[in-house]
């Protein structure tokens, strides 16, 4: 006889994961062990996410994970979805910029948001494909749905960068290091040594002015320097631990503080784009964005980095044609 399976028999939180590439596949398994939901693993490539799924259906044997997971080409598995995180796109090539990588992947997450919507219209929506915020925006406008319920991930991943390089510098556990990134996901993102901690102290009481400089600047090109010694691709492990930390804090309602790319209304001085900022993570997306007073110095360097991300999107949109922005459904 066959029983039926779990989530007929009681409501289980369902994850879509597009993309089962590295990072697709990272988080997959990261909310497997962290015991958060059913995850729904879709590519286009034939295999590749039936492959992962039966090798951490087999995992979960050993590791003790209590949901499961399914590999899929077809959007209708993926039918109501609370979060679906978009990882789907290319990688940048060698000689590539940010608006070439722009032009690549907005198709295809505009198209990815669209198919996914259509079967989770109540979805929350989590963008990681790069460049981040640019993706996050052009996701937002196909969405039609309320800002609160698309966001970007990044801040967490350049925290965590900021955290491990102050542990490394400091030689203390990385657990003890609370840290915040703010702006884009690039170059001009804005590591805030004033809101970095070690078991509460400043690190602008630990460590010289030349040092903190130094971490900074590693933490900006904290992606870069993995794919220059990975040769072929990026990071994944982090980012995956970094979405899964934004998926918990949505389906657990736990009311997080996290930095994510969140859309920005008047906050920050910012208007109309998608921007990491500390937000409250909930069941309903983004409940709050947090506005800190910044330093003049911070408040102009955020601007600089939204600057560039407002040039992205706007030569993104032209390049894409408003056609391609019709909503979902
Ligand atoms: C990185 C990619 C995931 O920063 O954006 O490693």
């Amino acid at each position: 006889m066959a029983f039926p399976s779990l989530s007929e028999v009681r409501s289980i939180p369902r994850v879509t994961v597009v993309g089962a590439g590295n990072v697709g596949s990272a988080l997959a398994k990261r909310i497997l062990d962290r015991h958060l939901a059913d995850v729904v693993l879709i590519d286009v490539v034939a295999g590749r996410p039936q492959g992962i799924a039966l090798d951490l259906t087999q995992a979960a044997a050993l590791e003790g994970h209590t949901h499961s997971i399914l590999g899929t080409n077809d959007y209708d598995d993926t039918a109501n979805s609370d979060v679906v995180v978009v990882t789907a796109g290319k990688p940048r090539q060698p000689g590539m910029t940010r608006d070439d990588l722009a032009l690549v992947n907005g198709p295809i997450v505009m198209e990815t948001v669209r198919q996914a919507l259509a079967r989770s219209p109540q979805a929350r929506l989590i963008i990681v494909t790069n460049p981040l915020d640019v993706m996050a925006y052009l996701a937002w406008q196909v969405s039609g749905l309320p800002p609160r319920q698309v966001m970007g991930m990044a801040g967490v991943l350049d925290a965590a960068r900021f955290r491990a390089f102050i542990a490394m510098e400091l030689r203390v556990p990385v657990s003890e290091v609370s840290a915040l990134v703010l702006g884009g996901h690039g170059d001009l993102m804005v590591p805030l040594p004033h809101h970095a901690a070690v078991g509460g102290i400043p690190i602008t009481q630990l460590l010289d002015t030349g040092t903190i400089q130094r971490l900074i600047e590693r933490t900006q090109h904290g992606g870069a320097e993995i794919v220059n010694l990975l040769k072929t691709g990026g990071a994944y492990y982090a980012p995956g631990a970094a979405v899964a930390t934004m998926v918990e804090a949505i389906l657990r309602n736990r009311h997080t503080i996290l930095p994510a790319a969140a859309y920005l209304q008047g906050e920050y001085q910012q208007q109309d784009l998608y921007l990491g900022v500390p937000c409250r993570l909930g069941l309903s997306g983004v409940e709050a964005v947090v506005e800190l007073a910044l330093t003049e110095s911070e408040q102009a360097a955020l601007t600089r980095s939204a600057i560039a991300v407002q040039a992205q999107v706007q030569q993104a949109m032209t390049a894409l044609g408003a056609k391609s922005m019709a909503v979902v459904g």
